[in-house]
């Protein structure tokens, strides 16, 4: 016992992050944890948790799991407007005495430290909580924001540095953590959570995640919640009048999992499941291990959306399997994951498609570079005094998935698969830093081909802002054309009604919106006489038609805005809208009024990013 307990001590020296001696790799440090895990390691987390929908709170208990150092130091750990009870600790986990703890002031970004004065020996920490209704990583919905509108619904959002608002813990992406759970529930409802289910009885639904993962991973839906199988080890949970819909567009989820498989190795978390969530999930989709969180706008009835899908599931290398270790490495996460949905959807679904959703990529992020500061282009982010949900840029995605792709074309594919394949096994189930990826880099396939490594300017591309000229140009000569069409229709040499649209899919659609130029309200009236854009529902073609409209002050789109506005809350939508709306005095009337409305149904994390466009004062 005493070996082992050392053994696993000297392990967590070598892996931990903060002091000269023990830290392997010093930008490990954490700026936007209080947690000391270099002295006092958070390893598991047990939690007993009662959801009330009535006073919009989790209540309950959670024993953290820890390893000690030296057995002078306190426990550190994270909290953001949680209620602390009273704290026990204990040597075995049986017999429990009272300790001294304190909570310290509260930073707008971080939330507050919790220090625990823990006893010599201490082994586990047993801490009594509340969440607050205002919790930032938590929504609670009435019956009306739902699609039964009969049950109320709460879902979590943990990234970035939102679960210590539901759970006291190092809220590190650096600490990981096995995890189970014990949540009670009013009865006629569902508790999920990303791990394995261990029973489920009259509102009493028991997990277990026993493979360690980083606390924002950690994630529990509560809701009408019923499943569907789309294969061996895949399905989708969704309220039951949603359920049928999303199954049918999911149905490749299965197709998926096995293209992954055979390019990086194995799936290493059992099942891949999906929960739809309500309309005012913030995001696209949350990668939570076992199950991704997923927004209903991706559902158009076509699959032309999934891509969302084979993203969130690419996150299980990159992400879950190998994790960012701070915040600033952020593009570890999401530049290895877009390079690696785009090779799903190749697999899953054509070359055609793969190379359109590149090319939309790079338009995209060309157009957003134009107006970014200089400091943050850069790959390696300096997030000093910033919250890490600001991050979430075409940097980290594209501009990350472009390196991944320029090794690719430079080494070529089989070699970059078989790296990629043995990165994942090397640095599998832990968390790493941009560094210690780059030198397994040049260890591993940089040195090995001198000449071919010379072609990356690995400098540049990881710590200097802009795009560099060696970045991968992908051409789509579907889009091309359709390019052409966009400027001819802008230019008024080319009508609406002539325009070729009868076999566009949703991916040209996007393009032919994204290339037009600035175009009069009228020019308007002439495509949506021709192609009814402001009816259509497709999210992603509306969203881009409703910013046009705004822009051109096309009158008839007034009405779609604000529905799709007080409907939606992913923010990838609703942040453009209100940014363009507030470009006019007219359209700040407009934004105002309806975001007065919207923004109690809005999540706390959308809440705070509009109110930055909007203002949070709204009348
Ligand atoms: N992990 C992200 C979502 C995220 C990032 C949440 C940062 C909080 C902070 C997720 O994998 C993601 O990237 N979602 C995208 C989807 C995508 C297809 C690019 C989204 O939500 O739009
Ligand atoms: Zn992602």
């Amino acid at each position: 016992m005493k070996a082992a307990a050392l053994a696993v001590t000297a392990a967590f020296l070598l892996t931990g992050c903060g002091t000269e001696k023990t830290l392997p790799d010093s930008s490990a440090h954490d700026i936007h944890s209080y947690g000391n895990p270099e002295k006092v390691r958070v390893r598991s987390v047990a939690l007993d948790l009662t959801v009330s929908f009535e006073n919009r709170t989790l209540a309950g208990t959670a024993i953290l799991g820890i390893d000690v150092a030296s057995g002078k130091d306190p426990l550190l750990l994270d909290t953001r407007d949680l209620v602390i009870e009273k704290i026990d600790a204990s040597v075995n986990g049986a017999g429990y005495t009272e300790a001294k703890w304190s909570v310290g002031q509260r930073d707008k970004i971080l939330g507050a430290p919790l220090t625990v004065q823990i006893p010599g020996g201490t082994s586990f920490v047993r801490i009594r909580y509340q969440s607050k209704p205002e919790a930032s990583g938590l929504q609670w919905l009435t019956p009306e924001q739902t699609a039964g509108k009969k049950h109320p619904f709460l879902f979590s959002q943990s990234q970035s540095i939102h679960a210590r608002s539901w759970i006291p813990i190092q809220d590190s992406p650096g600490v990981r953590v096995t995890y189970t759970a014990r949540i009670h529930t009013p009865k006629e409802l569902v508790a999920l959570m990303s791990a394995e289910h261990k029973g489920a009885e009259d509102g009493v639904f028991d997990f277990a995640m026993t493979t360690p993962i980083p606390s924002y991973l950690i994630a529990l839906a509560v809701g009408d919640l019923q499943f569907q199988s789309a294969g061996p080890r895949t399905g989708v949970y969704a309220e039951p009048s949603v359920l049928a819909k999303a199954a049918a567009e999911f149905s490749d989820m299965e197709k998926m999992v096995t293209a992954v498989e055979q390019l990086y190795g194995p799936y290493r978390w059992g099942r891949y499941d999906l929960l739809i969530l309500p309309p005012s999930f913030p995001y696209g989709g949350m990668e939570n291990p076992r199950l991704t969180f997923a927004t209903p706008t991706v559902i158009a009835g076509d699959k032309s959306l999934v891509g969302l899908v084979s993203h969130e599931l690419a996150h299980s290398w990159s992400g879950n399997l190998v994790t960012n270790a701070t915040w600033s490495d952020f593009w570890l996460n999401e530049g290895f994951t877009t390079y690696i949905e785009n090779r799903i959807q190749e697999a899953v679904y054509g070359r055609d498609l793969a190379v359109m959703e590149q090319a939309l990529d790079q338009r995209k992020l060309a157009k957003e570079m134009a107006g970014m500061p200089s400091p943050e282009q850069i790959l390696h982010a300096d997030l000093t005094g910033k919250d890490p949900d600001e991050n979430t840029t075409g940097i980290p995605y594209v501009k990350g998935s472009l390196f991944v792709r320029l090794l690719e074309q430079t080494f070529g594919r089989p070699a970059m698969d078989a790296y990629l394949r043995s990165y994942f096994d090397h640095f599998a189930f832990q968390s790493i830093t941009t560094t210690t990826m780059l030198d397994y880099l040049k260890r591993e396939l940089l040195d090995k081909q001198p000449e071919l490594a010379a072609k990356i300017p690995l400098q540049e591309w990881v710590y200097e802002p802009g795009l560099p000229a060696s970045a991968p140009r992908t051409v789509s000569e579907a889009l091309e054309a359709v390019s052409k069409d966009a400027t001819a229709f802008g230019n008024g040499s080319r009508s609406a009604s002539s325009i070729p649209a009868g076999k566009w899919n949703t991916q040209e659609w996007l393009e032919f919106l994204e290339a037009l130029p600035p175009l009069k309200a009228p020019q308007l009236a002439q495509l949506d006489a021709a192609f009814h854009l402001t009816q259509t529902g497709n999210s992603e073609i509306l969203d881009q038609w409703l910013q046009l409209a705004i822009k051109a002050d096309y009158a008839p789109a007034y009405p779609r805005v604000e529905a799709f506005l007080l409907e939606v809350g992913r923010q990838k939508f609703i942040k453009p809208l209100y940014t363009e709306l507030m470009k006019t005095p007219a359209g700040q009337a407009r934004a105002k009024a309806i975001y007065a409305k919207a923004r109690a149904q809005y999540h706390p994390i959308a809440q705070t990013a509009v109110d930055k466009i909007v203002g949070s004062n709204v009348p």
